[in-house]
């Protein structure tokens, strides 16, 4: 094989397919074409065998992947928190991989360490912690377990030696539809998901702050010790943003750490009119981000932001790392703090490159922009819900989501009818190709939740999701 002409049919290949994802009113660029596992199945020849393909048939494989994998890129998928193709950031991950390496040290990685430390120092500024620390690490739910275990160690000072032996009994609390990695980093961190209290959410989702005080007194009643609250910003469904400033009030009088989940929303940082959604952020002590969702940099790219210096390093054991780190050795070497001494991972992915090469392209300004536009295209979704007669909000739109349903006309308006009529609805279209959007429950109702996640969104292609969604509903009624 050449590889010469591997790489200039790969050029080829990727030239056409960010060509389909940029024109999107083209009716032939499809979001999916769908298949079933079985279809799939016999279509490609997933297995390895013992002899190597030839060239031709190892370039089919890659006809064949971008053929029938979804296109997250299209305007048309609004399925997940991230979507979108993002120029710049492409072309960081591509000189990333291309240059292979390793975020622990600085002798395999100088500049991306300095990229890396430029990137939390800049994120930092957003979130208002002026001594900050921070690492990228591989995604919002590992931001979360970090945070906690960070917390934790922080509190149990001999825990990282000792174990935790459940002397205290340890408790913390979320909004009661708090990302589910809160549970799974309980379990890992041997605190159990029962040492997680749920806090009540008001209408609109957010955190009820009555009912944390309520549940945080009940848990000291039981000699219980409350060390830690996650507000969550924004939240998966609703998009709802938990009032940190108050929340933060509660925290300073329990001496309890405050973790922020921005997981999904935190990059309303970045908007002058939208960061009020956050109001309060710089008294949190850690502050999960992801801008591998409404940054739009491919992922994986989520970064963990502490208030506090020298907290994640305590986690780090030094015990037998000296066949890697070599920074306390004489030498006529520059001093640098390698960043691996901050990181559970070993071997960590440059995830910070491609939002350096994207932040730089846009700039501050036209991040902000961006961030703006996905509101903006968020509240005009809500408004196409309302001047559609066949659809209604679920619930008011708190941001980036837009939690809506269609009525079936006609029919039982039981909520297990319109739950079915609805969950047709959504594989009507996925069946098309032409749109991917999610569904998810609130109470016992199934949403449909539509994201904003891609910047270059604009007025048309919501106005084209919603002519889908009303031929959708037509060919539904047609086959009564
Ligand atoms: C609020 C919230 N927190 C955490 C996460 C987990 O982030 P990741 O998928 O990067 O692990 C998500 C993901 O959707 C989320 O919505």
């Amino acid at each position: 094989m050449s590889t010469q002409s591997i790489i200039a049919a790969l050029n080829e290949r990727i030239n056409t397919y960010l060509f389909e994802q940029q024109s999107p009113q083209d009716i032939n660029s499809k979001v999916v074409n769908f298949k079933s596992p079985s279809e799939l199945s016999q279509l490609i020849d997933f297995k390895v065998s013992s002899d190597a393909v030839s060239e031709e048939d190892f370039i089919q494989m890659i006809d064949q992947y971008l053929e029938y994998s979804v296109n997250t890129g299209h305007k048309q998928f609004f399925n997940q928190l991230y979507s979108g193709f993002n120029l710049p950031a492409f072309i960081g991950e591509i000189v990333t991989i291309a240059t292979n390496t390793s975020m622990y040290t600085y002798e395999v990685a100088p500049v991306a360490s300095l990229i890396e430390v430029e990137m939390i120092k800049l994120m930092n500024g957003y979130t208002g912690y002026a001594e900050g620390d921070g690492l990228f690490v591989t995604g919002g739910s590992n931001a979360n377990l970090i945070a906690l275990f960070t917390a934790r160690n922080t509190l149990l000072k001999d825990c990282s030696e000792q174990g935790y032996d459940r002397r205290e009994k340890l408790r913390l609390f979320v909004n009661e539809t708090a990302h589910y990695s809160f549970d799974t980093a309980a379990n890992l961190l041997g605190l159990g998901m029962e040492s997680i209290t749920k806090v009540k959410a008001d209408e609109n989702g957010k955190m009820l702050v009555s009912d944390l005080e309520l549940k945080i007194a009940e848990s000291i009643e039981r000699g219980e010790k409350p060390f830690f609250v996650a507000a969550t910003c924004a939240t998966t469904v609703m998009g709802s943003y938990d009032p940190i400033d108050e929340i933060a009030d509660i925290c300073q009088q329990h001496k309890l750490w405050l973790h922020a989940d921005g997981s999904f929303g935190g990059s309303a940082l970045l908007s002058h009119k939208n960061r009020h959604l956050m109001c309060g952020i710089e008294k949190t002590d850690s502050f999960a981000w992801n801008p591998h969702k409404l940054m739009n940099i491919p992922l994986v790219c989520s970064a963990l932001l502490l208030k506090n210096s020298g907290l994640l390093q305590q986690n780090i054991t030094g015990i037998n790392t000296d066949y890697i780190f070599h920074e306390n050795e004489s030498s006529d070497l520059e001093h640098f703090q390698d960043l691996g001494k901050k990181s559970i991972q070993c071997g960590r992915r440059v995830d910070a490159v491609k939002l350096w090469f994207a932040w730089k392209y846009f700039g501050l300004d036209g991040y902000e922009q961006r961030i703006d536009n996905l509101i903006d295209m968020a509240a005009y979704a809500e408004s196409k819900v309302h001047s559609i007669s066949e659809l209604e909000m679920v619930r008011p739109r708190q941001s980036f989501t837009v939690c809506f349903r269609a009525i079936p006309a006609g029919e039982s308006q039981s909520v297990t009818n319109i739950n079915d009529y609805n969950r047709k609805l959504r594989e009507t279209l996925i069946k098309t190709g032409n749109v991917i959007v999610n569904y998810a429950f609130i109470d016992e109702i199934l949403t449909i939740r539509l994201v904003t996640a891609n910047a270059e969104l604009s007025k048309s292609d919501i106005d084209q999701f919603f002519n889908y969604i009303c031929d959708a509903i037509e060919l539904i009624q047609s086959k009564k």
